[in-house]
């Protein structure tokens, strides 16, 4: 459905509480001015409703959460009857059935499915703490704490990840409490629409870059290469298709560990069940995050139960990696329903589907600044321009704005805050898609200096 709006955005509600926040919450935390944000209430699928009585459409899925859609049936009335029987538990002491059943489900839909035997799990409850997880698992397994990143790499904001991450805008306030572990190498682009064999301008790139990783890793005690198969908080940026075996190879020549970071890409946000398997690749961690309880913090580092039961050692009665709300007995209720909806065969060929339908009118703007459409499947990015081809930061925060005005929630992305972030909800029909691009195009057709 589309938007519908009753009040002015920010409406009289949004505006009030935002001025009680503002008394109380730390500054640095919710960004508000006086166009931003709405306070949100409710939300059904691709719809979100604020205090004012606003229906809003959700072109964020709430931070890549919301793939199957806002409380999706059998998902919420699994956290209704998990409710009514167990909200906490002592995870790693006296778990339950359900922890026991998805660490099952996760092996199922992971090694097992990639033919590598049994998989081990770490729960964890945000992101940043599944690749911390992975980050200790290599030092265990390999006893060497170097590892391989890269740039404009977002991988959260806790100390490890920050390290370990390449955004210096994050990191560089905390650097004196930081530790260089990382080595981060630029990001390989593909300029080849993922068609095998690469072009010159890929091949160049990944030959450069297969240069510096060798070298990296015989200077270096380098124990993992760590990496989002599709660069997301990074601007959306799809590496040429030969760069996940790339480093695959690498790491075989190497004994290094290949950890991929799919709290975003995975669970059929690319358009397949990992993005990993896009480019035919199995790394030795994955680490999911965000969609994976559908709207409970829920996280996960998984690898291969040879590997981990390398690197872990039996535990003594006390964990040496754990936290209170380890396996979370309604996340993992919630969990257990969305993978079933996320094991539907025909789901990944579904969103396959929306993201051409939705690059297709994306490309149709036909304006000097709508730059690339980046991204694959429903993790779409638009590029922003100035007239005269640069990253034009101010309209992509002003198209922000704009378009919640209009309804229509939505991200920026990219080190230069360019790229327009789309990563809707899986069920966001045509109506809605088409919405948005004439939203689009009407906003970038009244920029100054825009040739209409
Ligand atoms: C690729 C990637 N890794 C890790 C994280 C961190 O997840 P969290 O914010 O839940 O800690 C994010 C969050 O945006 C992400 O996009």
């Amino acid at each position: 459905m589309l938007p519908d709006i009753q009040t002015a955005i920010p409406g009289p509600r949004s505006l009030d509480l935002a001025a009680r926040l503002s008394q109380h919450e730390c500054r640095n935390v919710t960004f508000m001015n006086s166009e931003f944000p709405v306070f949100w209430q409710r939300a059904s699928g691709t719809n979100v409703w604020d205090v004012d009585g606003n229906r809003l459409l959700d072109f964020t899925s709430a931070f890549g959460v919301s793939g199957l859609g806002h409380s999706p049936p059998t998902v919420l009335s699994a956290l209704k009857n998990q409710a009514d029987q167990l909200i906490h538990g002592m995870g790693d002491v006296h778990p339950t059935e359900l922890k026991v059943r998805l660490c099952e489900k996760i092996s199922q839909i992971t090694f097992e499915r990639w033919g590598q035997g049994p998989a081990k799990v770490i729960l964890g409850n945000t992101g940043f703490e599944s690749i911390e997880a992975a980050l200790k698992t290599s030092l265990l397994a390999s006893g060497k704490p170097s590892v391989i990143t890269f740039e404009n790499a977002y991988h959260g904001l806790g100390y490890g990840t920050l390290a370990a991450g390449a955004m210096h805008r994050f990191s560089a306030p905390f650097v004196a409490q930081l530790s260089d572990f990382g080595h981060p190498l630029p990001f390989p682009q593909c300029f080849c629409e993922q068609k095998l064999p690469c072009n010159p301008d890929c091949l160049e790139q990944l030959t450069t870059l297969e240069t510096a990783l060798r070298k990296k890793i015989e200077q270096n005690p380098i124990g993992a290469i760590l990496v989002e198969p599709i660069q997301g908080r990074g601007g959306k940026v799809v590496p040429p298709p030969g760069f996940l075996p790339l480093l695959r190879q690498i790491c075989d020549d190497t004994g290094s560990l290949l950890i991929a970071d799919e709290i975003l890409t995975g669970l059929n946000r690319c358009g397949s069940l990992f993005a990993c398997e896009a480019n035919q690749t199995v790394p030795d961690l994955i680490c999911l995050g965000k969609s994976l309880a559908s709207g409970l913090p829920l996280s996960a580092c998984v690898g291969t139960a040879e590997l981990m039961d390398r690197a872990w050692p039996p535990s003594d009665g006390e964990a040496i990696h754990t936290t209170t709300h380890l396996g979370n007995p309604p996340a993992c209720a919630m969990a257990l329903a969305a993978l079933d909806l996320h094991s539907k065969s025909d789901l990944a060929k579904h969103v396959q589907q929306r993201g051409s339908l939705f690059t297709k009118l994306l490309e149709k703007i036909d304006l000097p600044s709508r730059g690339r459409i980046l991204g694959r499947g429903l993790l779409l990015g638009v590029e922003i321009l100035t007239p005269n081809g640069q990253p034009d930061r101010a309209a992509t925060s002003g198209f922000v704005v704009h378009s919640l005005k209009k309804g229509l929630i939505t991200l920026s992305a990219s080190p230069a805050g360019n790229v327009l972030s789309l990563v809707p909800p899986f069920n966001i029909n045509e109506d809605e898609l088409r919405y948005f691009a004439d939203c689009l195009q009407e906003y970038l057709t009244s920029l100054p200096g825009s040739i209409s």
